[in-house]
């Protein structure tokens, strides 16, 4: 059963709120775990639903073409690359099962490399590959299929340097190719280029271009899992572009199509063309009416939307790192664009996650929604619309003082 972070009862939702039955509006910095990244009911987003609604509801793209499939293909290749193609599905779960299978298909190898702390899904192998919480795998172990995970670098909770933290990752990946799966046999490698779930990391540079570099040298597909990072939530419209660094596959779904359900694996041409026709396939994948929301998204994001989350993304850090000054319990501010995050430990560095449980309440006391992270659930990650406004922000940023402040009285920093 999926478990749910808030009780609330929402009949409506417009730009960055939230209404519930009783005519209550809540701030809501979740968006629907990072979906609704146009904003809730945006106009231009559902004036393109209804006027697809009218002309094609479904198609099947196993049986026939349709326009706003391809356009929204098109779009996409344009934004990411002329050398990539597109197959749309309908969760980030399943695009990343479809990227798995297209590398699994073509190398002709089956071994996954995966890292800890990750989550890219719910399904067997996407629950297999994810390595954030026991929970997630717990009675699904025997049928879950092998994946070898290595450590992603954490460089707010080490002693090493962000060198060294590099480093001592890239030691375990060369372990792994040593003692269980030799890189001859190693199909791809799977990435979050921001860690979601596992706490708002962002990849140190470093880290992704060896990544990139061995992938290139033993013959294995670099998969980018942009599932959360993606369609403009780090400032960009996906996080691969403030590295630099192109994978063989990008996953995306999440803010793609701002709530209605759709998903997409773009993969590098050379191996999509190897994908033979029917091993891979869908009834509902690319529906017409989530292609025309998709590309109603892609529009408002060529405006000035992302630079708009660049700004709004620095002003609200600086007043975290503000914050901060004043409750020490907050190891850390961090990540990128309107995908950030504060991280909770006491002194000595324990992981604070009853305090977290206590703040997020006090928030949504004050009509603030707020989602935890990080393994320990000691993180409080940010995930707003990202129409969000500083006005929002600061909205957000005293009622987040006092959930602190009260919290610390009366759980301590436990
Ligand atoms: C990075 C990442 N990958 C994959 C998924 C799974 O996406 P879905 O829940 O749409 O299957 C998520 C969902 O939170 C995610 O954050």
């Amino acid at each position: 059963m999926a478990k749910r972070a808030t009780k609330l009862g929402i009949v409506k939702g417009q730009g960055a709120y939230l209404t519930d039955e009783k005519g209550e509006k809540y701030l809501d910095f979740a968006a629907g775990v990072g979906v609704v990244n146009c904003g809730h009911n945006n106009p231009i987003v559902v004036e393109a639903i209804e006027k697809q609604l009218h002309d094609l509801v479904h198609g099947g793209h196993n049986v026939v073409y349709y326009p706003s499939y391809i356009e929204l293909a098109e779009k996409l290749v344009a934004r990411v690359g002329n050398d990539y193609k597109v197959y749309f599905s309908n969760s980030g779960a399943e695009a990343n099962e479809g990227a798995v299978k297209l590398a699994l298909s073509v190398t002709k190898r089956s071994g996954i490399i995966a890292f800890n702390s990750s989550f890219h899904g719910r399904t067997l192998l996407t629950a297999a590959m994810t390595a954030s919480n026991a929970q997630y795998r717990k009675n699904y172990e025997g049928v879950l299929p092998p994946v070898y995970h290595v450590d992603f670098p954490d460089i707010y909770n080490t002693k090493l340097s962000e060198k060294e933290e590099v480093a001592r990752c890239l030691e375990q990946l060369e372990q792994v190719f040593h003692n269980i799966l030799a890189p001859s046999q190693t199909a791809c490698i799977v990435v979050e280029p921001v860690q979601g779930e596992g706490g708002y990391l962002p990849a140190p540079k470093e880290f992704l271009v060896k990544l990139r570099e061995i992938c290139d040298r033993f013959g294995i597909l670099l998969i980018f899992d942009e599932v959360q990072s993606g369609y403009g939530r780090t400032g960009n419209l996906f996080a691969k572009d403030h590295y630099g660094i192109q994978p063989d596959v990008l996953t995306s779904a999440k803010g793609i199509a701002n709530g209605i359900p759709l998903s997409a694996v773009i993969g590098k041409k050379e191996y999509m063309d190897k994908w033979e026709p029917g091993a891979h396939g869908g009834t509902f994948g690319g529906n017409p009416l989530a292609c025309a929301a998709g590309s109603a998204v892609l529009d408002i994001m060529d405006t000035d939307f992302l630079e708009h989350v660049k700004t709004v993304g620095a002003y609200f850090t600086v007043k975290l790192q503000k914050l901060q000054e004043k409750y020490p319990v907050i190891s850390s501010v961090r990540g990128l664009g309107l995908m950030i995050a504060i991280e909770f430990r006491k002194d000595g560095g324990k992981p604070a996650t009853a305090l977290v449980a206590k703040v997020r309440e006090k928030a949504l006391q004050q009509h603030l929604i707020l989602l935890n992270c990080g393994v320990f659930h000691n993180v409080i990650r940010f995930i707003p619309p990202l129409i969000i406004e500083k006005s929002d922000v600061d909205k957000a940023i005293a009622i987040l003082d006092t959930s602190i402040g009260s919290s610390l009285k009366e759980v301590g920093e436990s």
